[in-house]
């Protein structure tokens, strides 16, 4: 077929809104989205520095929030304890402490019975002094097999919680077949995997790392330094190695993190695994789009629906973005105008 100027011009697809919305390949909504939530021990929620916008949120009043996001149409909310630096040791502890305000959290989110999964990260790092996501060996590198050991365990007890999803993202070897045979063993089969199969080790957790208290040492140091066990930012085949890997060990949902920089692999993911696919616009990307929109005074939204869009159009089912509610509420926004409008238009014409 020859594709010539000017049969062929383009613009003609361009030029109003109807022909536009028709020709529309690739949409947002808010099935898409998924909401990362920090949740401590506290009576009150405090906002998050490193995050504007987000907050630490205390149990009574993410019950409330979870409830708006259930409203909005939201499918799912992902937990992140902060946890009282008193609290943090070595071993990481306070994860097996029945006041743990994950553990909390889900509880009353189940009691509440809202239509929102409830998904919960499984990592030590919240809850280490040292901000590694496992637990170390003498020379103060990540023992791989204990840790393992130690995340199946975390894995069940959220799952016993009543946790729908438990989301490993210690990227250790092992851990999604450690924490499903336990599943199984326990008769939690119905607890969804979803693995962080291609997290990279990558220079966007920062504000992340300062919103759960992980210190920040020396740039080759723990917990900046997670090379040893998150994935090369150069590496895209070894991310279908890791795919093939974590399903065979029974992940039920694939990730991959950060978002925005990792397009590419959310494509190939997409197109060379037959598995539901999640990726995560992490703290970074946040914090730098809203930074960008406050320093040039834009409508942050735009910002966000366009690199939330990206990720759809790279192949993603689901996106965990901290800028969650906001978008369904200007996703909503955007439909009801276009209703009002169309309303507007057929009733003058018949
Ligand atoms: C670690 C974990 C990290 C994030 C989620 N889980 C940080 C890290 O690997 O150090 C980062 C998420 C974000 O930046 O939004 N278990």
């Amino acid at each position: 077929m020859i594709i010539r100027y000017p049969s062929t011009r383009l613009r003609r697809r361009r030029q109003a809104p109807w022909i536009r919305d028709l020709t529309q390949e690739t949409e947002l909504s808010c099935q898409d989205l998924i909401w990362p939530v920090f949740v401590h021990s506290a009576t009150k929620s405090i906002p998050i520095p490193s995050l504007p916008g987000q907050m630490r949120w205390c149990v009574d009043d993410l019950l409330k929030q979870a409830e708006a996001l259930a409203m909005l149409g939201i499918k799912a909310i992902a937990l992140f304890p902060v946890v009282d630096p008193i609290h943090k040791n070595h071993h990481g502890s306070f994860a097996f402490n029945d006041k743990n305000p994950v553990i909390l959290a889900i509880q009353k989110l189940k009691q509440a019975q809202l239509p929102l999964g409830i998904i919960s990260d499984v990592a030590l790092d919240p809850y280490t002094s040292h901000g590694h996501d496992g637990l170390l060996t003498p020379c103060g590198q990540v023992d791989n097999d204990k840790t393992v050991t130690q995340l199946a365990q975390l894995g069940l007890i959220l799952a016993q919680a009543g946790c729908d999803m438990v989301a490993p993202s210690d990227m250790q070897d092992g851990t999604v077949g450690a924490i499903r045979s336990l599943l199984e063993q326990h008769h939690c089969h119905h607890t969804l995997i979803l693995s962080y199969t291609a997290k990279y080790a990558s220079a966007f957790y920062g504000p992340f790392r300062s919103a759960v208290g992980a210190a920040k040492l020396g740039v080759h140091q723990a917990p900046s330094d997670k090379r040893s066990y998150q994935m090369h930012p150069g590496n895209t085949d070894e991310a279908l190695l890791a795919a093939q890997l974590a399903l065979s060990q029974g992940a039920d949902c694939l990730m991959v993190k950060p978002a925005m920089t990792y397009l590419d692999v959310v494509y190939r993911l997409r197109t060379e695994t037959q598995t539901p696919l999640f990726c995560y616009q992490v703290s970074g990307e946040y914090a730098m789009l809203k930074h960008y929109a406050q320093q040039t005074a834009a409508d942050a939204a735009p910002l966000f629906y366009e690199s939330l869009l990206s990720c759809k159009r790279a192949g993603a089912h689901g996106i965990l973005s901290y800028y969650a509610p906001e978008m369904a509420k200007y996703i909503a926004d955007l439909n009801a105008t276009e209703q009002a409008f169309s309303k507007k238009t057929v009733s003058k014409h018949y």
